[in-house]
């Protein structure tokens, strides 16, 4: 049996390895029947380099093997417009990291990321509401305070000299903490900052041995999944089901739901208030398609609204950091545009366009 099904095994790697060969897709040459083209593709963490190496290469539309994962890369518009506009209902999930053996069916404990089918749409249409210019607008007085904590950061260094990339990474946590999971901590101390950039940076699977063995054993996630969640576990000395962050949102969110409409009126409304309050009005009980024919929710669960918040941080943190970060450094190398940029945003905000924008002129 063990014998046998090792055969099954070797037979299904060895299968896949040929995977584009059989169904005529350029790609480049597979360099590890294991993990694929991974150890290339991942190698000193250069994947949009090596992205645009194969595209010149390969094609526009192309294959690699992202460990077991047989993946295609394109950069054809007309595809592109098959995938996420014509054939939109076929294609509602997200692609993770081969590493993760994660379940990404009937978890209740998911958010928009790693929901699929019929719960990804469900999250998403709660996720567009919330997330609605005027909305975001209730971040406002949040985002001014940050940013004058901020300039009181750079002020107090009286050399001039900041190193201003960590300084900017604290202004969005300070900005996202506090809108989105309703947790107001001193700017600069955020708990999560080095969970979630540990969450981000992945390094190379080929160095993990753990990560690895997930990587390669991809079409094997109905059972490894379990073994996944083993290796989290004893992976990770801290780990916990339920970890503090989970308890905090948790704790704002019990104080929020007994909160009276004068209490509630006398604070700022923020992210969690919306994900709280969302509705969904797109889906209906029942759709025309029947494998989606369910009961589900209008509200966000209890759950869902947690991970949701999390998902805040993760997602738009590090990534509006990054962009932050990249315009100052263009602004530095450039300072004769500065007065340019600050003219074009006035324009703007004094356009018709501009009117949700008001309250942001120049003082
Ligand atoms: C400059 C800043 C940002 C960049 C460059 C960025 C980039 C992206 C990209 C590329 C995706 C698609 C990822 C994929 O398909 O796997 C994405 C998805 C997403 N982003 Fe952002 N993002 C930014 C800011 C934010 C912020 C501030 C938030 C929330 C507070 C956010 C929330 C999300 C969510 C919820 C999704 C998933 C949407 C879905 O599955 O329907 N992002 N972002």
């Amino acid at each position: 049996m063990g014998f046998n099904f090792s055969f099954a095994v070797g037979d299904c790697i060895l299968h896949r390895s040929t995977y584009f060969q059989r169904i005529g897709l350029p790609h480049p040459p597979v360099t590890s029947l294991f993990l694929g083209n991974l150890g290339d593709f991942e190698r000193d963490q250069k994947q949009h380099e090596k992205i645009i190496e194969w595209t010149k290469k390969y094609g526009s539309t192309f294959g690699f093997l992202d460990g077991g994962a047989p993946t295609i890369v394109t950069s054809d518009p007309e595809i592109i417009n098959e995938v996420f506009v014509k054939q939109y209902y076929t294609f509602q999930a997200r692609k993770f990291h081969p590493s993760f053996a994660l379940n990404q069916k009937n978890n209740p404990a998911v958010n928009v990321f790693f929901a699929q089918g019929n719960q990804w749409k469900r999250l998403r249409a709660l996720f567009a509401g919330s997330l609605a210019t005027g909305k975001i607008k209730a971040a406002d007085p949040i985002i001014k305070r940050a940013a004058q904590e901020l300039i009181e950061v750079f002020k107090s260094h009286e050399n001039g000299i900041v190193d201003v990339v960590p300084q900017i990474l604290n202004f969005t946590f300070a900005v996202i903490s506090r809108s989105a999971l309703g947790i107001d901590e001193e700017f600069g101390k955020s708990t999560y900052l080095n969970r979630v950039l540990e969450i981000l940076s992945l390094g190379e699977t080929t160095k993990k041995p753990v990560s690895a063995f997930f990587a390669g054993t991809y079409e094997f996630l109905p059972a490894t999944q379990y073994l996944w969640i083993l290796s989290q576990i004893l992976g990770n000395r801290n780990f916990k089901f339920r970890d503090e962050m989970w308890y905090k949102i948790n704790a704002t969110i019990n104080i929020r739901s007994k909160e009276s409409s004068k209490e509630k009126s006398e604070r700022h409304q923020d992210f969690l208030d919306f994900l709280y309050e969302a509705e969904d009005t797109c889906f209906d009980n029942t759709t025309n398609k029947a494998d989606l024919d369910l009961k589900v929710p209008k509200k966000l669960t209890r759950e869902e609204l947690i991970q949701s918040a999390r998902g805040f941080l993760i997602a738009g943190a590090d990534t509006t950091a990054t962009l932050l970060n990249y315009c100052l450094y263009e602004l530095a190398r450039h300072p004769e545009c500065e007065e340019a940029i600050i003219q074009e945003i006035e324009d703007f905000i004094n356009s018709e366009l501009g009117n949700d924008f008001k309250s942001l002129k120049r003082a």
